[in-house]
Parts: C-alpha cells; structure tokens; sequence
C-alpha cells in the first residue's frame, strides 16, 4: 500500500482550506465545504461550495476554485487541499471534482480526510481509469 502520509506543507494546505471553508454557502445541506488548489507558478486559489434554492445548480468547493483558477489564467497544478463538514467520515472529492479536476493533470496532489486521518494522494489514485476524450 502506498504512503499517503502528508507533508507538513500539504498538512498547512488542508488547514488553510479548513479556513477556506468557514465562507461556504451552504444554507440547505449545512455541509460547508472549503477548498484551496495550488497552481505550479505558487498562487493559490480558493473556493467554496456555493448551493443554490434550485438545488441541482449547486457548484462544489473543488470546481469553484478550479474555475477560479483557469479564469486567472492557471493550468496547470500541483495540489488541492480539501476540506469537507468535519463530522465526515471521509471528506473525498466527489466523483464530478475529480473528473473536472483531471482534465488539468492526474499527478495533482489531493490532500483531504480520509477515515479520521489527513492523507495525501495523486488524483490518479482517486480516479483511475478517467475518461478522456481522446486518446
Ligand atoms: N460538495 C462539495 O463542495 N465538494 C464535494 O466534493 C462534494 C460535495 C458540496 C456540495 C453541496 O453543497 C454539499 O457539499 C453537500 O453535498
């Protein structure tokens, strides 16, 4: 089994998307979720899960700071530091953020709870077999 022991970095990133997540807009699951992405240049980008009355139009923390990101003119990534309600078992990208996150590189560092412990891991791992549009 790999080691997915965080660095003290990686632990600093997930405590910053903890800060992060205090902005989440999140009156109808009261589930806040907090997340900072790490472009390769060194700036860092945050975002929120922002929810909305038609419930459906709701954006994830993941996607709102890699939309952020792409818009600021980042591609390419090094780590996402996640942070999710804290009374989560496990505190993972959804399947949706880890797909969009793909499009922009698999080697990103994913740092999130996992079964009570912070863990660091390549999104690869939380993905494999990802969908691409062209071979
Ligand atoms: N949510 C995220 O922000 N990121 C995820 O990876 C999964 C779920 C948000 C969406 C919604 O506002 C709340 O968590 C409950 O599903």
């Amino acid at each position: 089994m790999s080691d997915r022991s965080p660095t003290p970095d990686q632990l600093a990133l997930y405590e910053r998307a903890c800060a992060v997540r205090e902005r989440a807009y999140a009156p109808y699951s009261r589930f806040p979720v907090g997340a900072v992405l790490v472009a390769e240049d060194g700036r860092a980008f945050e975002g929120v899960n922002v929810e909305n009355g038609s419930y459906g139009l709701t954006i994830c923390a993941e996607r709102s700071a890699c939309v952020q990101a792409v818009g600021e003119g980042a591609r390419r990534f090094t780590a996402i530091g996640v942070a999710t309600h804290p009374s989560a078992h496990t505190g993972s990208p959804c399947g949706a953020c880890r797909q969009f996150l793909a499009e922009f590189g698999l080697d990103l560092v994913v740092v999130y709870q996992r079964e009570g412990e912070i863990v660091a891991e390549p999104l690869s791992a939380l993905l494999p077999a990802a969908f691409e549009l062209k071979g």
